[in-house]
């Protein structure tokens, strides 16, 4: 198994809410990876485009959409807590496509009250399930989020939430290696019962 080339990330908004906390969270997820050797990251916000493909002021095209997530190697999704699920506006892009999903990895960065988002995790690692990607067990969760964070998006204690990542960026880095060479030995379609 080649473990030369980098991985390709797609690190995925899960909120389009006007005054979104999501903005400091995803910054702080794309700082970290971005900083690490082995990885490159295309970022997915979709308050700036309708993956439905609906709005006539759609900057980012459906096909775009696809292609970007079909030639990720492997998927994070910062997604905030709605009600003890993810937000609606996630499911939306998440329904949007099907193939370029599986055997994916998907890691988790969540935030929210008291739960840190892992009630909205639980919910997504059942949803990417259903479209045969392959959801990674270690997460970053980040509980009242607000509060740990300064106004300038620094985590007043970076420590934790730094390690937190590191576990799961191994964890994905293995994944999306061992999913890459298995998918080009036998595309995923190739499979019969
Ligand atoms: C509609 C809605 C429902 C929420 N439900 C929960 C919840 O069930 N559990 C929780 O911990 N936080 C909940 N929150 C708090 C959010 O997790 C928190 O406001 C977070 O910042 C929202 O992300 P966003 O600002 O990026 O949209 C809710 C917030 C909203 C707007």
């Amino acid at each position: 198994m080649s473990t030369k080339r980098k991985i390709h990330v797609a690190l995925i908004y899960g909120s389009t809410r006007p005054g979104r906390f999501c903005d400091i969270v995803a910054e702080w997820a794309a700082g970290e990876i971005a900083a690490r050797e082995g990885f490159t990251l295309d970022v997915i916000d979709p308050a700036k485009f309708d993956p439905s493909g609906a709005a006539a002021s759609a900057t980012v095209p459906v096909p775009t959409l696809a292609v970007r997530i079909g030639r990720a190697d492997a998927i994070v999704v910062v997604t905030p807590e709605y009600n003890h699920s993810y937000p609606a506006a996630l499911k939306s892009l998440i329904d949007s496509l099907k193939d370029e999903w599986q055997a994916k990895p998907i890691a988790f960065v969540s935030y929210g009250g008291l739960s840190g988002g892992v009630r909205a995790v639980e919910q997504l690692r059942l949803v990417f399930a259903e479209l045969h990607a392959v959801t990674i067990r270690d997460a970053v969760s980040f509980a009242n989020a607000w509060d740990q964070f300064d106004g300038n998006g620094e985590l007043h204690e970076p420590d934790r939430p730094r390690r937190s990542m590191a576990v799961m960026l191994a964890s994905l880095r293995w994944w999306a290696g061992a999913l890459r060479y298995a998918r080009q030995i036998a595309p995923y379609s190739s499979r019969a019962a």
